[in-house]
């Protein structure tokens, strides 16, 4: 398979008692972005990580951050990631009324908006805001833990994705994030996925690119 996509390591997975070296091994392991999975207990039933950990990270390695809000109000946040130095800042589209207003302060404070949506909603509600996205997050699985089987119906929003993307002349990333494991990546892969998240299989060596 020819490599087509950036591979962005999820930290989810990783052992949080050696973020720094974690980092490193990303880099050495064919990672192209860091995918920072930020939970508060609302949107999804887990918590994770806070901008304090993210400001801690920056500086230790030269990958960018993309980190994904599965938050109730992503809104909250943009400032203090911004600060912290994530790149994209990517919310769900379930979780933001008016996504048209966060994007401009996503663009506002130098960060690139991505929009991600769970399993059971369609790209069609996408359809006014795709233009202003930078990045387009598909959750093949139920946000809220990493380990999880792929949900494979999930694969064919990259394939509408694309296909919106060239009929509109729009230059969105696809990126997709849940149970990718070496025998689901080539499926991701062949549908157009641009960005290729993987937590899990990644950190345990079974998936390398
Ligand atoms: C799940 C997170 C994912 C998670 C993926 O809600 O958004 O980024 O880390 O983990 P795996 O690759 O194990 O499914
Ligand atoms: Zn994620």
């Amino acid at each position: 398979m020819r490599k087509s996509f950036l591979l962005a390591p999820s930290l989810l997975s990783a052992d949080f008692s050696k973020l720094g070296s974690e980092l490193i091994y990303i880099e050495e392991n064919g990672g192209k972005l860091i995918h920072v999975d930020v939970m508060d207990g609302h949107f999804v039933p887990n918590l994770s990580f806070g901008a304090p950990v993210l400001k801690s990270l920056k500086g230790k390695t030269s990958l960018p951050f993309d980190v994904h809000f599965m938050v109730t109000n992503p809104s909250d946040f943009v400032k203090d990631f911004a600060e912290a130095g994530a790149e994209y800042f990517t919310f769900h589209i379930e979780a933001a009324v008016h996504a048209h207003r966060l994007i401009g302060l996503i663009r506002e404070y130098g960060m690139k908006p991505g929009i991600s949506l769970v399993p059971s909603t369609p790209v069609s509600v996408l359809q006014e805001v795709l233009p202003f996205a930078d990045l387009v997050l598909v959750m093949s699985v139920n946000p809220g833990f990493g380990g999880q089987k792929m949900i494979p119906e999930c694969i064919e929003k990259i394939r509408q994705l694309k296909k919106i993307r060239e009929e509109k002349k729009l230059s969105y990333l696809i990126s997709v994030d849940g149970g990718i494991n070496s025998q689901t990546l080539p499926v991701a892969a062949e549908a157009g996925a641009d960005i290729i998240v993987s937590g899990s299989s990644f950190f345990s060596g079974e998936l390398r690119v």
